[in-house]
């Protein structure tokens, strides 16, 4: 694929078959996800690739969450989702007391995501960036083993071979750019 066909046909993937893809690719991926640009060589960014293990304690913690908030039907259904999900990483950036370093150190992480996203498009691969609640959970950082003073989590980045096609839309390019004189 060119680049142009990677970044044009790369989606948001949901629904993921069984098979894992092996942690090799993976790493490659993170391989390359380093190079993104980074304000001050930071190299903000910290890859979690998270085991057999600790997925099912985080499946465990969703549910329990989801549970709590809208009842345990939800948080059953939930569990059911989860477990289904073949890959799991969690990316972070480094803290700063900096507001404007830890702005670009977050934006540098997320053009590093997007390394990562388009790397293992090429290889077939898909991946869901979820920020959803359990990411600013404590246990979810006691899981993960993060300090929440030194790091924060970025996304929980789920991978696998893609089970669906989706399709999205953008705005026209006219909408969103401004011609100055
Ligand atoms: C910072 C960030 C956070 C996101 N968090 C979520 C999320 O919590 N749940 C979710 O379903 N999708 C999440 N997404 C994925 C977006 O929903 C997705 O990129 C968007 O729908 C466009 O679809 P596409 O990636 O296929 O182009 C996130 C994306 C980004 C960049």
């Amino acid at each position: 694929m060119t680049i142009e066909e990677l970044i044009r046909t790369r989606r948001s993937i949901n629904s993921f078959k069984s098979d894992k893809p092996a942690d090799d690719l993976i790493l490659k991926a993170i391989d390359q996800a380093r190079w993104a640009p980074n304000h001050q060589l930071t190299e903000p960014w910290r890859f979690y690739l998270i085991g057999e293990e600790t997925k099912q304690s985080i499946v465990e913690l969703n549910a329990k969450l989801v549970g709590e908030k809208k009842g345990p039907e939800a948080g059953q259904k939930k569990r059911k989702k989860w477990s289904q999900i073949p890959g799991w990483l969690a990316v972070t950036v480094t803290k700063s007391e900096d507001p404007l370093r830890q702005q670009e150190d977050y934006a540098a992480c997320c053009c590093a995501i997007q390394n990562l996203a388009l790397y293992l498009w090429k290889e077939g691969i898909g991946i869901k960036w979820t920020t959803g609640d359990i990411i600013r959970d404590q246990e979810f950082y006691d899981l993960i083993w993060v300090d929440p003073a030194i790091e924060s989590v970025v996304g929980l980045i789920w991978y696998g071979y893609p089970d669906e096609s989706p399709v999205s839309h953008r705005k026209p390019v006219e909408e969103i750019l401004v011609r100055l004189p």
